[in-house]
């Protein structure tokens, strides 16, 4: 999808237009005459949309209230509803024509807003489909705007949504496609395109390593693990120590010994390397847009399988910083492979480590599937900004506590740690396992429930929704 940014309206194309009260004048007075008499404020009276169709072209117009009530989430919605309206028309080419409000607050919301919109409402997984049934047919959006710094917030944000979908792609491969090896080769590949090293272990190296989490979730499986290692160091990068990004790269989770046990559970868990895809679709985000910070990423990738040399409850892991952790149950896998990511990170000394990992069903449940649960042991600025982050890319996040006391149902008989805690506070007890392996300013995003829709949810789309790259993007170019 292309959006470029227009400083005129063109004739003989397709045209939505969204209208604020506030604006109703000025918007209407850039629309044809033959447009302009039904622009009454009742008839675009918030949320009511119009149609017309001239010689010339035709005209979708949707009505978005008072600039008091607008939000840049309401824009992209609405946003939504016409690129889904332009494909049924089968429009190739179209505009999309903004005015804000004077005083909108984070004008550049609303930029990025409008500039990424397109892209993530006409993404489609067709790969596998030998004939797809209509399949969307806009290839270009133009944007026409009064927003400050429009021209070169919306290229920015077509290729942070193009990175978005990038990851909605990893997660959309199937598990027998997608293996570790295949997830690390994508990375590779990525890398090559845009910019960023990528160095990638293999089973040797990840022995020789003694990543005992990553290999004892392995050992069930047909498929060696990989340890990706992504980085981006622009030569102008403002940060001395880096950022680094751990990502669950889970390729499929059945569960292991511990099958999954709930009718269904295993349907969508392809999606356990979205944490994986976020950051690979981060890495390509920041260096598209070619962002000065310096920020490593780290990706351990398995499947987890009830294999016949299986990881076993009560088994005693020997993790890569040498803890020793008991199984009680093999599907608590992600922290298994992401302790031994959080503890190679020490040797970055970095400023922050941020992990995303669709961890925890108890995440899904306490927060449902809009929602990232955050815990954080970093200092309340940096939290807050990712907090804030959030807020502006509508990839919302809610804060869980690290208290102290939870960390006593990881008392384990025969180890250090256990690697489950009891029935409840479940996304709190798996934070708190992977606490144990940081010793750096350090933010845990469990993406369970946001990561993967069995529903179609507006511009997030069904299936993977690439939920943490506009989030990580907007936090990493803004506040580190
Ligand atoms: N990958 C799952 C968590 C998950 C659940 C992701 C639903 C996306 C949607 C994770 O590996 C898992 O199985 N967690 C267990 C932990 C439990 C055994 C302590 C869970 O949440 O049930
Ligand atoms: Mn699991
Ligand atoms: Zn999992």
């Amino acid at each position: 999808m292309k959006t470029p940014y227009i400083a005129a309206l063109q004739d003989q194309v397709a045209t939505a237009v969204f209208l604020c009260e506030e604006q109703l004048e000025a918007t209407v007075a850039l629309l044809p005459e033959a447009v302009r008499p039904s622009l009454t404020p009742e008839a675009i009276a918030d949320s009511n949309s119009l149609q017309y169709i001239t010689p010339q072209a035709t005209y979708l117009i949707y009505g978005l209230g008072k600039a008091a009530e607008l939000t840049a989430e309401k824009l992209r919605k609405t946003l939504h509803g016409a690129i889904g309206a332009l494909n049924k028309l089968k429009a190739t080419q179209a505009q999309v024509v903004f005015l804000a409000p004077a005083d909108v607050a984070q004008p550049e919301v609303y930029a990025t807003a409008l500039g990424e919109t397109p892209t993530l409402s006409s993404y489609e997984f067709n790969k596998y489909k030998k004939k797809p049934k209509d399949p969307n047919t806009l290839t270009a959006v133009a944007i026409y705007t009064n927003l400050p710094q429009a021209e070169q917030l919306i290229e920015e944000a077509t290729k942070t949504a193009n990175a978005t979908c990038i990851a909605r792609d990893l997660v959309n491969e199937p598990p027998n496609v997608l293996t570790a090896v295949e997830l690390a080769n994508r990375a590779r590949e990525l890398g090559e395109e845009y910019g960023f090293r990528v160095e990638i272990f293999e089973k040797t190296k990840i022995e020789s390593l003694k990543m005992g989490g990553l290999l004892s979730v392995n050992r069930g499986s047909q498929d060696p693990p990989t340890f990706s290692i992504l980085e981006w160091k622009p030569a102008n990068a403002t940060n001395t120590q880096p950022i680094v990004l751990v990502g669950k790269g889970l390729v499929f989770d059945t569960g292991g010994l511990s099958l999954k046990p709930t009718a269904g559970s295993m349907d969508s868990m392809k999606c356990d390397m979205a944490g994986g895809a976020a950051v690979i679709g981060a890495f390509v985000a920041l260096a598209a847009n070619n962002i000065p910070r310096h920020v490593i990423g780290l990706i351990p990738s398995t499947d987890n399988r009830p294999g016949e040399n299986a990881y076993c409850p009560q088994d005693v892991i020997t993790m890569y910083d040498g803890t020793t952790v008991e199984v009680l149950n093999t599907d608590a896998e992600g922290r298994m492979i992401l302790a031994d990511a959080l503890s190679f990170a020490k040797q970055y000394n970095p400023q922050l480590v941020i992990d995303l990992a669709t961890l925890t069903g108890a995440a899904v449940v306490a927060v449902g599937t809009g929602t990232t649960a955050v815990m954080s042991t970093a200092n309340d600025t940096l939290t807050q900004a990712i907090i804030q982050s959030g807020f502006r890319t509508h990839e919302r996040l809610v804060q869980l506590p690290l208290w102290p006391e939870y960390r006593e149902q990881l008392n384990s008989d025969i180890a250090d740690l256990k690697n489950i805690g009891g029935r409840y506070a479940g996304s709190i007890t798996a934070g708190k396992f992977l606490e144990h392996f940081t010793d750096y300013p350090w933010i845990h995003l469990d993406i369970a429930g946001p990561a993967f829709l069995e529903t179609a949810d507006s511009y997030r789309g069904k299936n993977g929704t690439g939920v943490g790259v506009r989030l990580l993007y907007d936090f990493i170019r803004n506040n580190t």
